[in-house]
């Protein structure tokens, strides 16, 4: 199939996925911005909010209310980029797709140029790249564009292809280049472009064109300290996701922490002449616990953060009922396993402490950071 045989009869031609949080000030201009540029093209505009608190979603009901071309995705219940644009993308039929940030640091003006390449197929994917000639990262500072470059090398570890810009957040392609790789998506974090380029099974043909990224001048960037970590994943997955879930993978890494707490504790403890060993052995447990919770809570359900006391009273609860039990059937397993299969001591040792871990995991994730 190719992407400009599947005009339909509702004409649309270009869907403009954009994706929202807290954009009050910018998702009129966005709107009448990409209206401008795209004036003689059949395109929608779509965007996905998520449940932003700022009353975006009434300018977005506004909008769609006045213009035919102008729909909205409201989700509840979840964060994140990644999956914003990519549900975004999915509820169009529309042979070409562009993503592209609400906040007009991306230059919509290319948009056309970006359309034209797919029409000609010249190209499956066209990126918006700050790093081509004639394009740049405007007025970012030294740190940032230190930490996106070298983000920018890493990434060549998933997707081989020569890219300038694949942390770009803004480009274009063709549907069938979208569902060879939906399926395979990470949907960690941000970077939904390079999830794409690595997910898909055959290499997809990229261009690049150039443009300047603006400066913000109303809202705030949504990206934190917590991207690092996002990113990170993101790589871990397309390396060993097929393999060991990159979440599983993240509360295991934090189980780990874990234990170095658990070992102050107690060594602080034990120096500081505590009588009871068992007693001391408890309180590091419950210290160690309560990391966890709380580590996990923030990276490895950060899509599913568990927010306000109650609900982070009733998550901590189930978290440590659910974690005892697994270092109940952690310390049965690895003493069957010594006992009876005459394991030797490390072996049975791991052995529990892997279905513990796999337990608690299973467990948790029904229990206390369940999807509504
Ligand atoms: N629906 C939804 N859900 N939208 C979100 C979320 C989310 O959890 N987080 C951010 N957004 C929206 C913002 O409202 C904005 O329209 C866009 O996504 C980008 O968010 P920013 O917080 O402004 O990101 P940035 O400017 O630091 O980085 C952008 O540009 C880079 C360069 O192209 C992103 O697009 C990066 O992915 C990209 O690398
Ligand atoms: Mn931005």
């Amino acid at each position: 199939m190719r992407a400009g045989d599947v005009v339909g009869a509702s004409g649309i031609e270009l869907s403009v996925i954009v994706p929202t949080f807290n954009e009050r000030d910018n998702v009129r201009a966005i709107t009448q911005a990409i209206e401008e540029t795209l004036s003689g093209i059949r395109f929608e505009i779509v965007f996905v909010d998520d449940d932003s608190t700022d009353g975006t979603r009434d300018i977005l009901a506004e909008l769609a209310m006045r213009k035919g071309h102008v729909r909205v995705l409201h989700r509840i219940g979840r964060r994140g980029l990644s999956t914003a644009v990519t549900e975004g993308m999915l509820s169009t039929v529309s042979p070409y797709i562009a993503v592209i940030d609400a906040d007009l640091q991306h230059d919509e003006r290319v948009l056309p140029e970006m359309l034209a390449l797919l029409r000609k197929e010249e190209a499956d994917v066209v990126i918006g790249s700050r790093y081509v000639d004639g394009g740049s990262t405007g007025e970012w500072e030294k740190s940032r564009v230190r930490v996106s470059s070298t983000a920018t090398r890493l990434a060549k570890l998933i997707a081989s292809t020569e890219i300038s810009d694949p942390m770009s957040g803004f480009f274009a392609i063709t549907r069938p280049a979208l569902y060879s790789a939906v399926r395979d998506l990470s949907g960690q974090g941000y970077k939904v472009l390079l999830d794409l380029i690595a997910s898909a099974p055959r290499p997809l043909r990229i261009k690049e064109v150039p443009y300047t990224f603006r400066s913000r001048t109303a809202g705030e960037s949504k990206l934190d300290a917590m991207i690092v970590w996002e990113y990170l994943l993101l790589l871990v997955d397309k390396l060993v996701g097929h393999v060991v879930p990159a979440r599983f993978l993240s509360f295991m890494f934090i189980g780990g922490l874990g234990v170095f707490v658990h070992m102050a504790v107690l060594g602080v403890m034990v120096a500081l002449g505590h009588p009871r060993f068992l007693w001391a052995q408890a309180v590091a447990t419950g210290v160690a616990m309560v990391f966890n919770f709380f580590v996990n809570n923030t990276l490895t359900y950060r899509d599913r953060r568990l927010k306000g006391l109650i609900p982070v009273a009733r998550g901590l609860l189930t978290f440590m009922l659910v974690c005892s039990v697994g270092a109940i059937a952690n310390v049965g397993i690895a003493g069957y396993l010594y006992k009876s299969f005459e394991y030797v001591w490390w072996a049975a040792a791991l052995a529990g402490i892997l279905m513990g871990v796999v337990w608690n995991y299973a467990a948790t994730s029904v229990f206390t950071w369940r999807t509504r």
